[in-house]
């Protein structure tokens, strides 16, 4: 029966992960996969992580199994941390997931549920897991106009006029802050125009925010997700820790359901830990825990804001570095957008052929979309990868 399996379509950003490895060059630069990186670049256990796993050690008493829907206490800490008080928690289902990626599984698989002719608008272009996920699942795609590729901004008009396509039976899918791949983001006066949309069309808005503290800051990056939350009747929210923690392998996730009402709540989260135990049964438990043990502690929390603090601003730097860098030696501003873009990525906004020029003759990997990890460089990397932009006639 074996033998019947087709190969599979290869995974764009990862695939470039094991030719960045097997690349020889002493030279070479990863802006590929999006995993956050220091100036020497390591991808650190940042310290309040590593102080509350030492904990975890000495004070855990058990693995037995949690709860399908993972421990309350991580539910409730990441909600305050996304939500803070704009929405109120008895409205609101939850379950812990195996990253990100699982929270946006489980958040396709739950709409297919509650609708099987449901279909979902993501934005063009947006993270190529959504769109593969979806085909996985079956579930029919929309893409919506987002970026212009001109001025490397949001294509707002775009947007909004393919949005006008939507129905009560879709789903919108919206990156809460810092879009991969572009870095180009909603201000709060746009997001405004989508709620008005969404609460118009009466569709089911989904945030997928995996970036939260990368972009404006901590509670800034929040702000768009909470203006949503509060405005309209039902929400689905993918939440990662990934990156704002630093734990990626750790696969720490949370999915949020929001219904209009408490009463609708108790079915939801019937069907969240239903699908939880269909696909994997009890979700990860050590990263959730670690987690927990930072929010809720004082002292550990401030050392986490500080190094997320630390974090942003070092790739805002760069980004201003490298359109600096850009400015001079090409003696225009065009492209002054990668310092206006937000999070770890930006869309540098060129074809798959000079991508591969890029790797070919500089060893400098990114995504063939032109979508580069900002937090791969560092102060020195920045003026060879500008010299390489330039070199290449981008
Ligand atoms: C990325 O976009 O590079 C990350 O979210 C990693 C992944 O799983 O694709």
């Amino acid at each position: 029966m074996l033998t019947n399996l087709k190969e599979q379509p290869k995974d764009k950003i990862l695939g470039l992960m094991s030719m960045y490895r097997e690349d020889p060059r002493p030279t070479k630069i990863d802006l590929g996969v999006g995993v956050y990186k220091n100036a020497e670049g390591v991808t650190p256990v940042m310290r309040a992580v590593k102080a509350a796993e030492a904990r975890l050690v000495q004070q855990q008493t058990s693995k037995a199994y949690v709860g399908l829907a993972g421990d309350p206490a991580y539910g409730a800490a990441m909600t305050d941390l996304l939500l803070a008080d704009s929405v109120a928690r008895e409205r609101l289902a939850a379950v812990a997931t195996p990253g990100g990626t699982g929270a946006v599984r489980q958040a396709f698989e739950l709409v297919r549920l509650a609708n099987p002719d449901v279909r979902v608008f993501v934005s063009d272009p947006t993270w190529p897991n959504h769109v593969s996920i979806l085909g996985y699942l079956g579930i029919p795609v929309v893409k919506y106009r987002y970026f212009d590729s001109e001025t490397r901004a949001v294509d707002f008009d775009g947007m909004m006029e393919d949005l006008a396509d939507v129905t009560s039976d879709d789903v919108v899918l919206l990156h809460g802050c810092c879009h991969n791949p572009t870095g180009a983001n909603l201000n709060l006066t746009q997001w405004q125009a989508v709620i008005d949309l969404i609460n118009e069309k009466g569709c089911l808005p989904m945030i997928d925010i995996a970036y939260q503290g990368f972009g404006d800051g901590l509670e800034e990056d929040a702000a768009a997700t909470r203006l949503v939350a509060s405005s309209v009747p039902e929400l689905l929210i993918a939440a990662s820790c990934s990156k704002n923690f630093g734990i990626y392998r750790e696969r720490t996730g949370l999915l949020i359901a929001m219904g209009e009402k408490a009463d609708t709540t108790a079915i939801t989260q019937g069907n969240l830990n239903h699908l939880n135990r269909q696909n994997y049964s009890f979700p990860p438990d050590h990263g959730a825990r670690v987690v927990t043990e930072i929010l809720t502690d004082p002292e550990l929390k401030a050392d986490w804001m500080a190094e997320l603090e630390d974090m942003r601003l070092g790739m805002l730097a760069l980004r201003q570095q490298l359109a600096d860098e850009l400015q001079r030696l090409s003696g225009s501003d065009r492209f002054g957008f990668i310092a206006q873009h937000r999070g770890m990525f930006s869309q540098i906004g060129t074809t798959p052929d000079m991508v591969e020029n890029l790797r070919a003759e500089h060893a400098i990997y990114m995504v063939s979309d032109s979508r580069m990890n900002v937090a791969g460089l560092n102060a020195q990397s920045v003026p060879v990868l500008a010299r390489a932009i330039i070199e290449v006639g981008i």
